[in-house]
């Protein structure tokens, strides 16, 4: 229940909630003063003519209004900053938590549902700040007043609260129609967050082959949706305010007739019906915004369900509770009959080898063989589904993840850098920030050369280039980065895929220096780099199918000889 999960964000505000709720208190009961005070303000005055009271009524008039502007305004302004600091708590944790999900878990459609989660339902949860003062100050004075109205007339409050249940079950349905009309819109907004993700992300594509109208198509008709529910809510929404009134007024009506009865037959006095009248009006009041406080916190649970929701996805690849850390690595990584899937169909099977450390090993294999899968494996951006890997003799499964990232650097084929600074970009991720490191390792990835070019050199911020980096340009600083890392395990996923031979011949280099006395796993479309390793392993669907040095793969004339003809021979020359 959405109440009952809130309850922990708010429980160490407890002291402030309690003083708000005091202050609720006072401002509920200076409302029924009010009521109460037309009652000698009439009769000692009106009709008594007692001089004393035209002081007395005034000052206390005045007296309760401070009592009730300044509780007011206190209860107001504590419950807002509770619940800012609710969010605030909640938005952190909703980060953090996303950061903890695996690597399965993000798609563009995923990824632009979370940001939403992140930033509109929140937001939507923040909205009902006002709405959580109301609750506990609209009852309250419902209650002192219902307590003056009974004091001074019980029959004729009984008769004016005649329609009460009904009320209440109208409130009750409004409120399920609009959470769930609010809970569909948020959804669509997600969809709509994930198109605009994709889109803008996807420009140039978009550009290059004039979908600009389908996918302006596909974007309205998610808009389109979310208008509609928005629509419906609004609808349900508006009709509890005038709803509750008109069920009130309606009961007031009848009460009213019966006390103008019983003054005139002269049951009661004229002050006493005017109090009592005072009362069931300033009632209608709290009554209409209890409504409307359903309807902001209905939409607040529409969006807190969304944000618990993706608090409750469980990531796929956890850390232990008493996971070790893994000691610096010494002597081998293993696999042992790994096998793993991303749904149904196997992409590894029974994989084995035993890499020693400083050994360079080349995957190879066709397009879709896994071998992005199986150095993802190394890592744990996925877990194996069957067997295990080691590393100096300890599962992968038992170590704390940051032990074991910290020491793998990796390098892709698609380079992505952060919006800050070049040598902000080699460091990331370390704890210290050596300038002489920096320069030492942009160096020795080849790229100190045009950094220094840049217009404020190494502190030229990446955002600010914009895409006026080249690829291999990009690639040799996320060397450079690898090798700032230091890190003994090394992995390259085609990191030399997409360039020229020139700048490949610049990258390449950088690469050499990078290996130098590290464990690598390669995959690389590059004969040199795979002639150049100790071992190549051979995949095809998902198994290792052969493994040794290039000599003796090309000598076994098997499925490496076939790859050799068909990757490296067609381009032409051995590069
Ligand atoms: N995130 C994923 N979810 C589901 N299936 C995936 C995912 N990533 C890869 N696959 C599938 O797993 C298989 C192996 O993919 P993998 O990326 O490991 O191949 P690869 O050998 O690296 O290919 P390439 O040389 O083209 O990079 C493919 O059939 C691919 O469709
Ligand atoms: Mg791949």
């Amino acid at each position: 229940d959405i109440a009952r999960r809130l309850w922990p964000y708010f429980r160490p505000f407890l002291p402030q909630i309690l003083i708000a709720t005091l202050c609720a208190v006072m401002v509920a009961a200076a409302q029924a003063a009010y009521a109460y005070l037309v009652g000698p303000a009439i009769d000692e005055i009106g009709v008594n003519r007692r001089q004393e009271f035209l002081i007395y009524i005034p000052v206390a008039l005045v007296l309760v209004a401070f009592v009730k502007s300044t509780a007011r305004f206190t209860q107001a302004y504590l419950l807002r900053v509770i619940s800012q600091r609710v969010i605030r708590n909640i938005r952190r944790e909703l980060y953090e938590h996303i950061q903890s999900l695996s690597l399965d878990f993000y798609s563009d459609a995923k990824t632009g549902d979370m940001i939403s989660r992140v930033t509109n339902d929140t937001l939507l949860m923040q909205r009902a700040a006002p709405a959580l003062a109301q609750l506990f100050r609209q009852p309250l004075t419902i209650l002192f007043l219902l307590g003056v109205a009974l004091y001074r007339n019980w029959e004729l409050t009984l008769i004016a609260m005649a329609t009460l249940p009904l009320t209440a079950y109208a409130i009750d349905r409004l409120g399920k129609k609009i959470r769930k009309h609010a809970r569909r819109g948020q959804t669509y907004i997600g969809r709509l967050a994930a198109i605009l993700k994709e889109n803008i992300s996807g420009i140039r594509i978009i550009k290059a082959f004039n979908a600009e109208e389908r996918e302006l198509a596909r974007f309205e008709r998610e808009n389109e949706r979310t208008y509609r529910e928005g629509i419906r809510k609004a609808l349900f929404g508006e009709l509890n305010a005038p709803l509750i009134e008109f069920l009130g007024v309606l009961a007031a009506a009848f009460a009213l007739a019966y006390g103008l009865h019983q003054v005139v037959s002269g049951e009661i006095t004229i002050g006493t019906l005017s109090s009592f009248a005072a009362a069931a009006g300033l009632m209608a009041d709290p009554v209409k915004r209890i409504g409307r406080v359903n309807v902001d916190f209905q939409t607040a649970f529409a969006g807190a369900e969304r944000v618990f929701e993706l608090l409750d996805t469980k990531p796929s690849v956890r850390e232990k509770p008493d996971a070790v850390e893994l000691p610096r690595f010494e002597r081998s990584i293993k696999f042992d009959g790994v096998w793993f899937r991303y749904r149904d169909q196997w992409v590894l099977s029974d994989v084995r080898f035993e890499v020693r450390r400083g050994e360079k090993v080349a995957i190879v294999g066709t397009s879709g063989a896994g071998k992005s899968t199986l150095v993802n494996l190394i890592p744990r951006f996925y877990d194996a589904t069957r067997g295990a890997i080691y590393i100096d003799g300890i599962d992968l499964r038992d170590v704390t993840l940051r032990s074991l990232r910290r020491q793998i650097a990796f390098v892709t084929q698609d380079v992505f850098l952060f919006n800050d600074s070049i040598a902000s970009n080699i460091a990331y991720g370390s704890q210290d920030r050596g300038m002489d490191r920096i320069v030492e390792a942009a160096k020795a990835a080849n790229a100190h050369e045009f950094i220094v070019e840049l217009p404020d050199g190494y502190e030229t911020n990446i955002g600010e280039l914009g895409a006026k980096l080249s690829v291999g340009q990009r690639q040799r600083i996320a060397i450079a980065r690898a090798i700032y890392k230091d890190a003994p395990i090394l992995i390259l996923d085609e990191a030399t895929s997409s360039l020229d031979s020139e700048s490949e011949r610049e990258v390449q280099k950088a690469l050499d220096n990078l290996l130098v006395g590290r464990t690598a796993f390669i995959i690389a479309h590059r004969l040199s780099t795979v002639k150049n390793a100790d071992r190549i392993l051979v995949l095809a669907d998902g198994r290792i199918v052969e493994e040794g040095r290039h000599d003796e793969l090309i000598a076994r004339r098997g499925e490496y000889y076939k790859l050799y003809q068909i990757q490296f021979s067609e381009s032409g020359i051995d590069r």
